[in-house]
């Protein structure tokens, strides 16, 4: 099933294709390619694997939904995206270049229902590329930013540009288990009317490491994984210790999961659901109305493969 709007693909010759973890230490920076630019727009590439392409499908479908359906219902829509990356992708398996969760959004037939889109990232030369990209679409109620997760205070400077009136959507797409709770819950409290697209990225790190945060108190990742779930006594709880003895770290994950989907009810996120992505990380969908939640529904019931996959349970 294909977007109502293409990515752009492009070949990329240059692209050295199928670099390893290892081999990605040399030839990228913060995932950024160092071999290759676009063929498209001539600036750089992030390199990603090929289930990108499932993520940025599913955001879209959400994306048009949601703008048609919502448009004349708020005074406006507003789009935020936390992680942005610098626009642009490179499918290391296939060299094939394809617009990233920033570009695609930007240039959705349904982007002209958007009164404000902001992009943040932590990383300045992405935002610059970024920034340099989004003149080229010629978009003037768009724009990249310098942000940190961590630090809610300057998010909130950020956000100080939005109408808290309207109605907004959040993407937020990190690399690991490390945005903390607070700043979900800061996000949460500050817009009131927000609905939530967050990546849980459980299989790049969580799943090979909460055993050993589980039972050692100064396992590294034991702290962020904490603050990332938001209960600070997760695991001295008698049951998630033993669960770490007696069970696999699949079963660990869900039930991390199910506390995270708790926390997010206590917080008002009442209505969830969400979507694998090739058993690396969920497309977490979360909203205080059901409405959103019939949306989100109605926009994933055909997978990019055209065909529903199985859901994380
Ligand atoms: C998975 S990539 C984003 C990909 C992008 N959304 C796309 O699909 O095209 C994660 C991004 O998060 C950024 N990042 C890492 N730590 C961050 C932090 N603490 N605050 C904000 N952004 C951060 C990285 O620089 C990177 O560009």
């Amino acid at each position: 099933m294909k977007l109502t709007h293409n990515l752009r693909e492009r070949i990329n010759y240059k692209c050295i294709k199928n670099c390893n973890p290892e081999k990605r230490k040399e030839t990228t920076n913060n995932d950024i390619c160092k071999v290759t630019k676009s063929e498209l727009d001539k600036l750089p590439v992030r390199c990603v694997g090929n289930w990108a392409y499932q993520k940025i499908y599913r955001l879209n479908q959400y994306f048009g939904i949601f703008s048609n359906g919502m448009k004349n219902k708020w005074n406006g829509l507003n789009y935020i995206e936390l992680c942005s990356g610098p626009g642009r992708c490179i499918l290391r398996k296939t060299g094939e270049e394809i617009d990233g969760t920033s570009l695609s959004i930007l240039r959705h037939p349904s982007f002209n229902f958007i009164k404000k889109a902001i992009f943040i990232d932590n990383d300045e030369t992405i935002i610059k590329i970024l920034n340099k990209r989004i003149k080229h679409l010629s978009i003037n109620n768009a724009y990249g930013i310098i942000g940190n997760y961590n630090y809610t205070d300057i998010l909130e400077d950020i956000f100080s540009d939005f109408n808290k009136d309207f109605l907004n959507l959040i993407f937020i797409d990190p690399t690991d288990c490390s945005v903390p709770f607070k700043t979900i819950r800061f996000i949460k409290e500050y817009f009131k009317n927000v609905d939530f697209i967050m990546n849980f990225p459980y299989g790049t790190d969580l799943i090979r490491n909460i055993q050993g945060a589980a039972t050692n108190a100064n396992y590294p990742s034991r702290i962020k994984y904490l603050q990332f779930l938001g209960n600070e006594d997760y695991f001295d709880r008698n049951e998630v210790k033993n669960l770490a003895i007696s069970s696999n770290s699949r079963k660990m994950v869900l039930d991390f999961f199910k506390e995270y989907i708790k926390n997010l009810k206590s917080i008002g996120l009442m209505y969830s659901e969400s979507e694998l992505v090739r058993n690396l990380y969920l497309l977490l969908f979360a909203s205080g109305n059901p409405k959103g939640l019939e949306f989100w529904k109605k926009s994933q019931n055909i997978s990019p493969n055209d065909q529903r996959e199985i859901i994380f349970s």
